[in-house]
């Protein structure tokens, strides 16, 4: 006998358990099937982004800037720390205790919104009346049948050709957030997000760290005037980043790793290191869901195929998040997994592509909403640019941190906002008023005549719309 529910969703990560959480709301009798395991074995809901992705990458790069600033800033302010040291074992061990809050966080949260949570993994068995019969096995060995589906299974670290993970010298996302000792010298092979974040956690912690990146433009899709800025501070921290290579033969042994490859100007070069990370991008996550048992379609780069709304080409099942196509981000699945939740419920769940943000967590940070200054001129819109440093901003002076800039990029005749670009202190944070407005179609002359707090980095997007309009007032 199957369990009966009237949604399914496969996978606990943000874009699954936020899809459950919506559903369950909605009135439906839910199901969701996470398999991820924690270090004793036992369930640990919330997918790659808590688990070896958005959560513990942040708490890595929070310590190991607390470590730098005790290094190198804290002087500024009178305050002497001699012999800093960090102690790994304890800085993992809070990023472990981070990772679990969040664990038993979704835990709780199943609880609270009465969705049944098996441990396990999901296949598909065949289509029937009721929808779909779905195998769960692992430690809880069930039958479920769910009238709708939601499939969100996320994504795996892409491998170089013959070079497999082994966790201890060739590492993905996973083993580079679990190294146990600085390495004295690391190397990444790809300058993305993953790359630099990770590359700056180590870096800061005393690592020399080379980032390797196959194309010779840095960040090629973040705003060039952008990109350059944080280029400029990433170089004068010391993180190397060599582009247009190309990466020959892997090789490792006890000593640790030794990486080939040919340079911009054509020569070859190798460099030994105690780790590599290969941080080359992800790839969609269908291992053991048995798709191809009811014909559930996917693409050549193995992604699940679906519509705008998430739709796939079966009725009744829907997917989401990194195993669809659109950026590999946390809060593009959770928007989708709300949207698919209220399309089910018959209403019209949306999300808009054109103001998902982006954000790099590195030090300066990197933000942006909308499109490019490159974008813009390669899809021939007549638009007007506006920027502001924070050099000229009094909060950003008092922090000590006037890296970077905002920029406004808005519509030469309507002035509609068409993209907001931030490198500096708290892009994460000042992004979302870039989005809101987006969202509210709002104009640069509208963000310029909001009164801002002072002293706050958020002057500086004020001034940076003002800028559109060439009036900055304090630059
Ligand atoms: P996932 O989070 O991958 O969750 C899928 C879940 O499904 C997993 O728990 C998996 O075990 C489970 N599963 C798979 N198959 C089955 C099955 N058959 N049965 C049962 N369970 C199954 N994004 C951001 O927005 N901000 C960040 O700061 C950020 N930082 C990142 C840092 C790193 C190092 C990495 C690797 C990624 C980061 N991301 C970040 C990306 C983010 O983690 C993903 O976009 C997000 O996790 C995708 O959510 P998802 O629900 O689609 O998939
Ligand atoms: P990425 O797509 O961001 O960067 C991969 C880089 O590797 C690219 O610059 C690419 O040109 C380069 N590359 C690819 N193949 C190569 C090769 N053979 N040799 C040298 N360089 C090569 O992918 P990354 O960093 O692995 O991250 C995966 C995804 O995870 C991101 O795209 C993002 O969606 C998500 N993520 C999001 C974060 C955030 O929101 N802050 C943080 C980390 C990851």
């Amino acid at each position: 006998m199957s369990q009966a529910f009237d949604v399914v969703v496969i996978g606990g990560g943000p874009g699954g358990y936020i899809a459950a959480i919506r559903a369950a709301q909605l009135g439906y009798k839910v199901a969701c099937i996470d398999e991820w395991k924690n270090a004793a074995g036992g369930p640990a809901p919330g997918g790659t982004c808590t688990n070896v992705g958005c959560i513990p990458s942040k708490a890595l790069l929070q310590s190991s800037e607390h470590f730098d600033h005790a290094n190198h800033h804290f002087a500024d302010h009178g305050i002497s720390a001699t012999n800093v040291k960090i102690d790994v074992t304890k800085m993992l061990a809070r990023k472990d205790a981070v990772v679990k809050q969040n664990n038993d966080g979704i835990l709780y949260l199943f609880k609270k919104n009465k969705i049944t949570f098996f441990h396990g993994r999901g296949s598909f068995v065949k289509a029937v009346e009721a929808g779909y019969e779905i195998q769960v096995t692992g430690a809880n060995e069930e039958l479920l049948t769910g009238q709708q589906v939601i499939v969100a299974t996320g994504s795996n670290a892409r491998a170089l050709p013959g070079v497999p993970f082994d966790e201890e010298t060739v590492l993905s996302n996973d083993g580079a957030l679990r190294v146990g000792a600085v390495p004295k010298k690391l190397v990444l092979i790809g300058s993305g997000v993953i790359g630099l974040e990770m590359g700056s956690v180590w870096r800061r912690l005393g690592s020399d760290v080379t980032i390797l990146e196959g194309l010779p433009t840095f960040l090629g899709a973040v705003d060039q005037q952008i990109a350059k800025e944080a280029k400029k501070a990433f170089d004068k921290q010391g993180l190397k980043i060599e582009l247009g290579v190309k990466v020959g033969e892997v090789k490792t042994s006890k000593k640790g790793v030794s990486v080939a490859y040919t340079n911009a100007k054509g020569e070859d070069q190798s460099i030994d290191a105690d780790k590599l990370i290969v941080s080359i991008g992800r790839v969609p996550n269908t291992i053991g869901l048995n798709a191809e048992a009811v014909g559930l379609k996917l693409d050549e780069r193995g992604a699940i195929v679906v519509d705008d709304e998430c739709r796939t080409s079966l009725k009744g099942v829907w997917a989401v998040g990194d195993v669809v196509r659109g950026p590999m981000l946390a809060h593009k699945a959770e928007e989708e997994g709300v949207a698919v939740a209220e399309r089910i419920a018959g209403q019209h769940g949306h999300v808009n592509f054109n103001t998902v943000p982006w954000v790099i967590y590195t030090s300066p940070e990197i933000a942006w909403v909308g499109r490019t200054e490159q974008q813009l001129k390669a899809d021939g819109v007549a638009y007007k640019a506006g920027t502001f440093p924070f050099l000229a901003n009094g909060r950003a002076r008092a922090l000590g941190d006037t890296t970077g800039m905002v920029k406004f990029l808005a519509d030469a005749t309507t002035d509609e906002i068409l993209g907001v670009h931030i490198v500096g202190p708290m892009a994460s944070e000042l992004i979302a008023e870039a989005v809101v407005a987006m969202e509210f179609k709002a104009s640069a002359e509208d963000i310029a005549r909001i009164c801002h707090a002072h002293p706050s980095l958020s002057e500086a997007t004020k001034e940076a719309a003002l800028a559109v309009d060439k009036r900055t007032l304090n630059f």
